[in-house]
């Protein structure tokens, strides 16, 4: 019998190691319109754990939920309705399940790419949602201030460089030394560490009129700062709040103070979310031209696929430590675990 490993949530949990065990799985057979493919990169998001805690399924789902949000690999089979010419496409793929050896997916959530490999992940999540709430909710426009939290994360590091690509005057956070140093070399023009730095009296200091859009991401005192320093007819676009993600309620509720509201109506400012997972027609529109300023070596993807001793992030097993990593805040571009040292049985 053809079976292969796969990460499943049993336990619904924001810690994934309690969340996550790894099960064997068998293949089965193939429905008509889906594929199979040999999944070689996982990529890890910080949402990973609160599809672990539930909060992306509705209650009373069935438990175990497959866990991983996206990765890349070559199809290996195709059902009846598919070309058998797909079979050997690399491809990648926003798809429940993604930490496995395997991934079974209708063929039309494919997204072809020119090859399989690493940075191919971190345009994936990190880079289609960098490149779709840069233009459809920040509408940044040349010359305008463009700040950017977690500036030197999966998400950040990029949306730092296609900002500058618009031409935007970019403005990134982040919380050490050695990633002032990497958002420098990135182009970024004012790196702001906010553990050494008030971030809230070096934006007021140095942007007196404010700054025309916001893409935050941490949540608590970098959101209340960003809300406070907001330009006229700018934009805030809230992408997330990580620094809430551990807790129970996954919620920041100063988000939801009243003056917030009199700040915005008072500057006719807009706070607006995005979430990549709204935009699935937007994909085949962004994923080319990414993937073509990435081959063109114009957006570097950076690949974390270590631990900060050294420690390569190689099979299913060190999903948990990847996991853990980009939590340790220590991370830098995007963490991609190798999937390559597969115990399956196919
Ligand atoms: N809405 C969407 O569709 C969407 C899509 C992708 C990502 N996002 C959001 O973008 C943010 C970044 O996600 P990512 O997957 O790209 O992760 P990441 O940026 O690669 O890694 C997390 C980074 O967040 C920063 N951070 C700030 N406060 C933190 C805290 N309390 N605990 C841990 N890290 C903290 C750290 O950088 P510093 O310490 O240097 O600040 C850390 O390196 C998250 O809020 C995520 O939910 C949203």
């Amino acid at each position: 019998m053809t079976s292969f490993r796969k990460l499943v949530a049993s336990t619904l949990t924001t810690d994934f190691r309690i969340a996550c065990e790894i099960v064997r799985s068998n293949v089965g057979s193939l429905k008509p319109h889906e594929v199979l493919v040999k999944a070689r990169y996982a990529g890890i998001n910080a949402t990973d754990i609160n599809y672990t805690a539930g909060r992306y399924t509705k209650p009373g789902t069935p438990l175990p939920l497959d866990a991983g949000l996206e990765g890349v690999g070559e199809i290996v089979d195709v059902g009846q309705e598919v070309p058998s010419s797909m079979i050997g496409k690399p491809v990648g793929y926003l798809w429940n399940g993604a930490f496995a050896e395997y991934v079974k997916l209708p063929a039309k959530f494919c997204l072809p790419l020119p090859s399989v490999k690493p940075e191919y992940v971190g345009l994936l999540v990190s880079g289609m949602t960098a490149s779709m709430c840069l233009q459809q909710s920040g509408r940044i426009q040349k010359g305008e201030a463009v700040f950017i939290s977690a500036a030197a994360g999966g998400f950040g590091h990029l949306a730092v460089q296609l900002a500058k690509l618009h031409g935007c005057h970019v403005i990134g956070t982040c919380s050490s030394q050695q990633k002032t140093e990497y958002l420098k070399s990135l182009g970024c023009d004012h790196v702001i560490n906010y553990v050494t730095e008030d971030l809230n009296e070096v934006l007021k200091k140095s942007y007196p009129k404010g700054i025309d859009v916001f893409i935050e991401s941490v949540g608590g005192d970098v959101f209340n700062a960003c809300v406070n320093r907001l330009a006229t007819n700018g934009r805030l676009v809230v992408l997330g709040y990580i620094g809430s993600y551990h807790s129970q309620a996954g919620i920041d509720r100063s988000h939801r103070n009243a003056t917030l509201m009199t700040k915005l109506l008072l500057k006719s400012a807009t706070v607006s979310g995005f979430f990549l997972l709204n935009h699935p027609q937007e994909y085949k529109n962004h994923l080319p031209r990414l993937v073509e300023l990435a081959d063109q070596g114009k957006l570097q993807v950076k690949i974390d696929q270590t631990d900060d001793q050294g420690k390569p992030f190689v099979g299913l097993e060190s999903v948990y430590d990847a996991v853990d990593y980009l939590y340790s805040r220590k991370s830098q571009g995007k963490v991609v675990v190798d999937l390559t040292n597969s115990n399956s049985k196919l």
